[in-house]
């Protein structure tokens, strides 16, 4: 297998808006980043990758740009970028931004002229199209059905030009038209602009979106809602092949950097053309299988052995043909250990657990910030503390259909993407040591409980579990390149794998249950002598195939 640096990288995820205020704003920012660089370097990161700091009017916090090239007046000056790239190169780590190539804000300077009328020079960098008419000639709907990700139509109707633009995401962030060669350049020469400055990659935002489907036709509508769930007409549409193989050719497939695309709906098969060694487009992808396996209205119970099944066919299916970016948080979904772990009773046990289960892997591993310590979801009673646009769209639209504010609440309690927005937890401080200010989304009440400060002083904290586990993968090379295989594939509780090098193995047992779990039957001995990492005290056991796990213990161990 070849050798490549970001292969052996751990990668940590910063959300700006919530990582550290620095100027008593309330507002997390890229000095208040530089300001706990020294926590990432220590935690033993060396790939940071921060979500949108561009210009934006902060419609879907930064993923909705009107300027590549600036920053946004929150988060600091231009000034303050080149500062946090040159203090992360000072402490040998590696910094990725995030590029969103799928849309602009609507404030962009390219949609403010596409908008101003049918014969802009500009108009086809966007979507535009007729709504449906009456015989009269009269706009009477949208051009199609389609829902927006985030909720509500996907056109947004502009009664200057009696036309309608497309927007997968929110109302503010317009979907660029791939199809249009200049806009394409336009949008590389913002990725080469950051690439010049000596960043180390990027994190390619809803890149499978970029391709619509021709002719934008209707979704079928059996249930005859007014507007139907679009994926199937956006999401890795036939013919985004040439569109990556162009994007990366023309940017930063000129450059030694990591790319990762974020490619919701991308399956196992299309793999070799997403991340193949000789045919991907980027090095890894976000995939969502995993993810999806959980779903807040429907379902809170974790169905292990489907778990299995997903991860296991990502891990078999890359293991000599590309590489796998692995994660169970980021900023678009609730805290793990509040989901499929237990944030009560086992909120210790559950945390660590589900970390060595992921995290040990073969691929590169993501942390999002504050998953180090066991941040939780959080319950606010009103809207007005929630901040997410799709969160507020989900509230207006179900309030309107006449669901009740309390079972609305329990949703977003379950599911928001504020779950995991709120501040960064450094202290037991006021204002969990976020800002001296106050801040723009309101701390989690647990921070007194839950912080930086006191798990670094406690060897039995989530966060010294992290600490040792990243340490252990980074000491011995069979963590990022041995061969992964599951074992115990039907057992309900248990999650177990083994990593294979020339003549090494360990395994990895973890229990993601709150009952006990027996292994029984290992096709091999595990000896307390080679027991490599452990989230509870293992009492003294003989050489044995037989190990009783307590609720969410994970145990490794290296087997001769
Ligand atoms: C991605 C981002 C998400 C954002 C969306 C639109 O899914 O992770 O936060 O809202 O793209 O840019
Ligand atoms: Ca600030």
């Amino acid at each position: 297998m070849k050798k490549i640096w970001w292969k052996e990288a751990v990668g940590y995820q910063i959300y700006p808006r919530s990582f550290q205020d620095s100027n008593g704003d309330g507002i997390g920012d890229l000095q208040g980043i530089v300001q706990r660089l020294d926590y990432v370097k220590d935690l033993g990161i060396d790939v940071i990758w921060i979500c949108p700091m561009y210009q934006s009017p902060n419609d879907d916090n930064g993923y909705d740009i009107s300027d590549y090239q600036a920053i946004m007046d929150d988060f600091g000056t231009m000034e303050d970028f080149d500062t946090l790239l040159r203090e992360v190169h000072k402490r040998d780590m590696k910094l990725i931004i995030d590029f969103v190539p799928n849309h602009t804000s609507d404030e962009h300077q390219w949609f403010v002229e596409s908008r101003e009328s049918k014969d802009s020079p500009k108009r086809d960098w966007y979507i535009w199209r007729d709504g449906k008419k009456d015989k009269s000639g009269k706009t009477i709907a949208e051009p199609n059905n389609w829902e927006s990700i985030f909720g509500g139509s996907a056109w947004e109707y502009d009664e200057k030009t009696d036309q309608y633009y497309l927007h997968v995401f929110s109302t503010k962030q317009p979907d660029v038209n791939w199809e249009n060669s200049e806009a394409r350049q336009a949008i590389y020469d913002q990725v080469n602009y950051w690439l010049d400055k000596g960043i180390d990659g990027f994190r390619i935002d809803a890149v499978s979106h970029i391709k619509k489907r021709k002719k934008l036709p209707d979704m079928p509508n059996p249930k005859e809602k007014k507007y139907v769930s679009s994926f199937d007409m956006h999401m890795n549409q036939k013919g985004i092949q040439p569109l990556l193989k162009e994007f990366k050719e023309k940017t930063y497939g000129q450059y030694d950097v990591m790319t990762v695309g974020e490619a919701n709906g991308v399956s196992i098969d299309e793999a070799d053309l997403w991340v193949g060694e000789k045919k991907g487009k980027m090095d890894m992808i976000f995939q969502f299988e995993h993810l999806g396996l959980w779903d807040a209205e429907t379902n809170l119970q974790l169905d292990i052995v489907e778990l299995k099944k997903v991860l296991t066919r990502w891990q078999k299916g890359l293991e000599n043909n590309g590489w796998n970016a692995l994660f169970i948080e980021n900023h678009d979904k609730p805290r793990v250990v509040s989901t499929w772990g237990n944030d009560d009773e086992f909120w210790y046990e559950s945390a660590t657990s589900m970390a060595a289960m992921y995290f040990l892997m073969q691929g590169t591993p993501f942390i999002y910030q504050g998953q180090e310590i066991g941040m939780t979801n959080v319950q606010f009673d009103s809207i007005d503390d929630y901040d997410d646009v799709s969160a507020k769209n989900l509230y207006r639209i179900r309030r309107e259909d006449g669901v009740a504010h309390e079972d609305i609440m329990r949703i977003l309690w379950a599911s928001s993407r504020d779950n995991s927005r709120t501040p960064m937890q450094w202290s037991a401080e006021g204002n969990a040591g976020f800002t001296t200010g106050s801040p723009w989304m309101k701390v989690n009440p647990n921070f007194k409980d839950i912080n930086v400060e006191d798990q670094l002083k406690d060897e039995n904290s989530v966060l010294s579990f992290y600490k040792r586990m990243i340490a252990l993968k980074k000491e011995h090379d069979i963590f990022t390149y041995g061969i992964y295989d599951l074992i115990l594939p039907e057992h309900h509780q248990i999650y177990a794998y083994t990593r294979t090098l020339e003549d090494e193995k360990v395994v990895v047992l973890t229990n993601l249950s709150t009952k006990d779990a027996i292994c029984e039957d290992l096709d091999f001995k595990i000896s307390l002598d080679h027991l490599l990492l452990n989230n509870l005290p293992v009492a003294a056991h003989d050489d044995t195939t037989t190990v009783v796990l307590k609720p969410y213990e994970a145990r490794v161990y290296k087997l001769s």
